[in-house]
């Protein structure tokens, strides 16, 4: 089986696909400069590897710049000096302006989309044309930001009236950025997912701090150049690097008056990681916060469910990008009587789906992280020592980077699998007794992100009865999902924090000022040119 799977890697890369490791020399984005790094660059390997007479061997794909904390205190004061108090250019400039600057550089990306797109192939894996979605869905996403920022500009010039006693007030809101925001997206959309931080961060005048994530670095880099041409200095900076290196002295750094220098975190990635920024920030109190953490949604099948309709509409829910995405679903939830009808439709769902290399577009494609099968094995080894088993044939079998999926049945809250994160290629499918059962179990997790639940219309009211406190969204006979982008993405406390949407985004990297009178005329004079 493992053998079966080692020859799916080519013996070399199609020509159309192949990423010549570039001899550019790394480089980053400080102070509106791209910076070349001096010193010896960190190779960046692909996990998309090739077959020759020495075994799979990794792709070399090119360098990344190892910033270290000179690199990112330089950043931090060149946020500061582009900041000014909320008084230089990129603050100030007006709503009009700061669209302008946004869609050049959405343009600046389409012009790209193919590079970034190969770059996502062979750093993380991505498949073509989810590769290629990733850009142009970020390309949509900034479009319909700028007009949200416009509706909302719109919104903020009409005035509006309170009463006091018997006094009528007048007043007008507008929205004013936050201050310097860093940014920090996951590996899994690590363009998409760094674009909608940045992005509606920067439209509201913030100066941003983006430190790239751990896989996909080469992807971001290829927007230095543009973000260069589109934003005044300072505005945004693009520091790679180890993350561990380089943010703490960011969250960590003091700024004019001896105030944190990072007024926002925005976040994506695990509770972990996520705790320890917050820490080494010096006024915690004083932070903004926008966190999208770790996830475990249930897909939960109320009884009457068609197990074969369930299981072809939510496999690549499931499995889609090997199950690394944060709104997979990580556990099914399925009534006694059905689950082993459910278990094996989803195991036959799950054979039919295809394996291979990104350019060949399947669904099932190599994982970017060395000691990822590793982990994906001990959650089965754990699983099956407490009696579950693997129902699909060949199901868990891999190879260097290449694992075939594997749907565990029956899990129960004695394994691992049934309680943690897995981010990978692994499908558990939980019996239950009853709906109550299913409650305390997403009750009793530590996430709460999203529920799928998939059944008859007419016993769907009690289930979101149900389940709809412990969550953020539901999904009625649908996979859970980020999309669409208009839609409100956030989650419980326990799986995030704050709202990331095209319009919602706006009000998360911004704060509302009034300004008031009782004289309506005085006010509209005292907020002439504003
Ligand atoms: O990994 C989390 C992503 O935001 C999920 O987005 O549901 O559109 O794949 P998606």
């Amino acid at each position: 089986m493992t053998a079966s799977i080692e020859a799916l890697f080519p013996t070399e890369i199609p020509a159309a696909y192949r990423i010549v490791p570039t001899s550019n020399p790394p480089i980053s984005l400080i102070d509106g400069r791209v910076e070349v790094w001096q010193g010896e660059g960190v190779p960046v390997w692909s996990r998309v590897a090739t077959s020759g007479p020495q075994g799979l061997e990794p792709q070399l794909l090119g360098h990344q710049a190892p910033l270290g904390e000179t690199q990112a205190t330089q950043a931090v004061e060149a946020a500061e000096r582009a900041w000014d108090d909320g008084f230089g250019p990129w603050p100030r400039a007006s709503v009009e302006e700061r669209c302008a600057a946004v869609a050049r550089f959405a343009a600046r990306i389409n012009e790209n989309t193919e590079r970034i797109a190969h770059l996502l192939m062979f750093e993380i894996g991505k498949p073509l044309s989810a590769a290629r979605g990733e850009v142009t869905r970020s390309v949509e996403y900034i479009h319909a930001t700028i007009e949200e920022l416009r509706r909302l500009e719109a919104a903020a010039t009409q005035p509006f009236t309170g009463l006091k006693g018997s006094t009528v007030h007048h007043a007008r809101e507008a929205r004013l950025p936050l201050g310097k925001v860093l940014c920090v997206a996951p590996f899994n959309y690590p363009v998409n997912e760094l674009l909608t931080t940045v992005v509606p961060a920067l439209l509201m005048g913030n100066v941003v701090l983006a430190k790239t994530p751990r896989f996909g670095v080469l992807a971001n880099m290829v927007l230095a150049e543009a973000f260069a041409e589109c934003f005044p200095a300072g505005a945004i900076s693009l520091l790679p690097g180890n993350g561990r290196t380089v943010i703490p002295p960011l969250i960590g750094a003091l700024g004019r008056g001896g105030r944190a220098a990072i007024d926002m975190l925005a976040f994506i990635g695990s509770e972990r990681a996520a705790n320890a920024i917050l820490q080494q920030h010096p006024s915690p109190i004083s932070l903004h916060k926008v966190l999208g953490l770790g996830s475990k949604n249930f897909a939960v099948l109320l009884p009457g469910a068609d197990p074969e309709q369930v299981a072809a509409r939510v496999v690549k829910g499931a499995l889609g990008f090997n199950g690394q995405r944060c709104t997979a679903e990580k556990l099914f939830c399925v009534p006694q009587a059905e689950a082993l009808a459910f278990a094996q439709a989803l195991g036959t769902a799950v054979a039919e789906l295809t394996i291979g290399m990104p350019w060949q577009d399947p669904t099932i494609s190599p994982l970017p992280e060395t000691e990822k099968l590793r982990w994906m094995q001990a959650y089965i080894d754990d699983a099956c020592e407490l009696g579950a088993r693997i129902v699909n044939p060949g199901g868990g079998a891999g190879c260097f980077s290449l694992m075939r999926p594997a749907v565990l049945f029956p899990v129960d809250p004695r394994m691992r699998i049934f309680g943690e994160e897995q981010f990978g290629p692994l499908v558990p499918i939980a019996p239950y007794d009853s709906l109550e059962q299913v409650c305390r179990w997403q009750r009793e997790s530590p996430f709460g992100q999203q529920v799928g639940i998939w059944g008859p219309a007419a016993d769907m009211a009690d289930a979101v009865r149900q389940l709809r406190p412990l969550v953020a969204r539901v999904n009625l006979n649908d996979v859970c999902q980020r999309g669409p982008d208009s839609f409100g993405f956030t989650a419980t406390d326990k799986s995030g924090f704050g709202v990331l949407s095209l319009g919602a985004a706006l009000l998360t990297f911004s704060r509302p000022v009034l300004v008031q009178s009782t004289d309506p005329v005085l006010l509209e004079r005292g907020l002439a040119g504003c």
